[in-house]
């Protein structure tokens, strides 16, 4: 299992890869698996603005085309001093995919807290509810 500040900087790592010529807002994010697999992802923006894909959603997309199902923790690295948490849609697939993961959130220098993704996520429509 990787510590907190190793995932943080994989996050960190990953931000420097963004492709955000658009809203010059880079995130990166660094996902941990059950195995303890680090896999990262940028946000990629392009022209058509429409189609931007965040962070997590790189990050997540890789893991599970990659085989892994099953996931302990998720570190997300934006510049603001306030946190940047994963927008609705990424909190949709991260709880499809990852159920409960601790959610870290972290700026370039700071630690900036941590929070379980069925408090940001309160109310979920999942595969449970479709019978
Ligand atoms: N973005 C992420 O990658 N993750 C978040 O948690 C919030 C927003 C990206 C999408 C877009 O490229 C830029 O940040 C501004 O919204």
């Amino acid at each position: 299992m990787a510590d907190v500040a190793t995932l943080i900087e994989a996050a960190r790592a990953a931000r420097e890869r963004a492709v955000a010529p658009y809203s010059k807002f880079k995130v990166g994010a660094a996902l941990e698996t059950a195995d303890g697999t680090v896999v990262t992802g940028c946000n990629i923006e392009n022209s058509t603005y429409g189609l931007t894909v965040c962070a997590e959603r790189v990050a997540l997309l890789k893991a599970v085309s990659e085989g892994h199902r099953a996931f302990r923790r998720i570190a997300v690295v934006a510049d603001p001093a306030d946190a940047t948490p994963p927008c609705g849609p990424c909190r949709q697939l991260l709880w499809e995919f990852c159920g409960d993961i601790e959610v870290i959130l972290a700026n370039l220098t700071s630690n900036l807290g941590h929070h379980r993704l069925k408090d940001l996520f309160p109310l979920p429509f999942d595969a449970r509810l479709l019978g």
